[in-house]
């Protein structure tokens, strides 16, 4: 397999974006149906690492940063014929490298990637919480 290379920033096309997220099993947890919420995505997000062999994407992390105190990555996707080769790895530690020395990183995995972040080091949070979009507000 030739050398992955590695980019920054969202300077991406939405269709390389919804074919890559429709190459992981992240492709059915997230809207790729819904074009314009993925580009909002891909415009929004302030912290996008990607993956390329050649000229195919073939990995993303998608985080929202201050770059000082935390940083949320809200994607992380490896094509499925690419995992296990330590693109996944290299795509958060190249987002590291951008964030500022004392920024947490926080996520929240997906069920069949609930192993994997123990094994890169990461603490499971004992009191995350969400807010669904269509819940109310108490
Ligand atoms: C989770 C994911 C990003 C990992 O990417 P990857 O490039 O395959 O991972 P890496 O090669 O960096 O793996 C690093 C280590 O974790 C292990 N690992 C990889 N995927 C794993 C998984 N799903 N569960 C448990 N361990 C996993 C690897 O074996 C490797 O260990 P090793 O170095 O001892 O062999 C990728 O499998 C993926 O895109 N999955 C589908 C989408 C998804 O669930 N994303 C996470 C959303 S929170």
């Amino acid at each position: 397999m030739s050398e992955i290379t590695y980019r920054l920033g969202n300077d991406l096309n939405l269709d390389d974006v919804v074919e890559l997220l429709k190459a992981t099993s992240l492709g059915v947890r997230r809207p790729i149906h819904d074009r314009a919420v993925i580009a909002n995505m891909i415009q929004h997000g302030n912290l996008t690492v990607t993956a390329w062999d050649g000229p195919l994407l073939v990995g993303i992390a998608r985080s929202l940063t201050d770059f000082s105190f935390v940083a949320y990555m809200s994607d992380l996707a490896v094509r499925e014929t690419y995992q296990r080769q330590g693109i996944g790895r290299e795509l958060i530690q190249r987002t590291r490298a951008e964030l500022g020395p004392a920024t947490k990183l926080v996520l929240l995995a997906a069920p069949a990637a609930v192993d994997y972040y123990p094994q890169l080091g990461f603490t499971q949070h004992p009191s995350a919480w969400t807010l669904d979009a269509h819940e109310p507000l108490l």
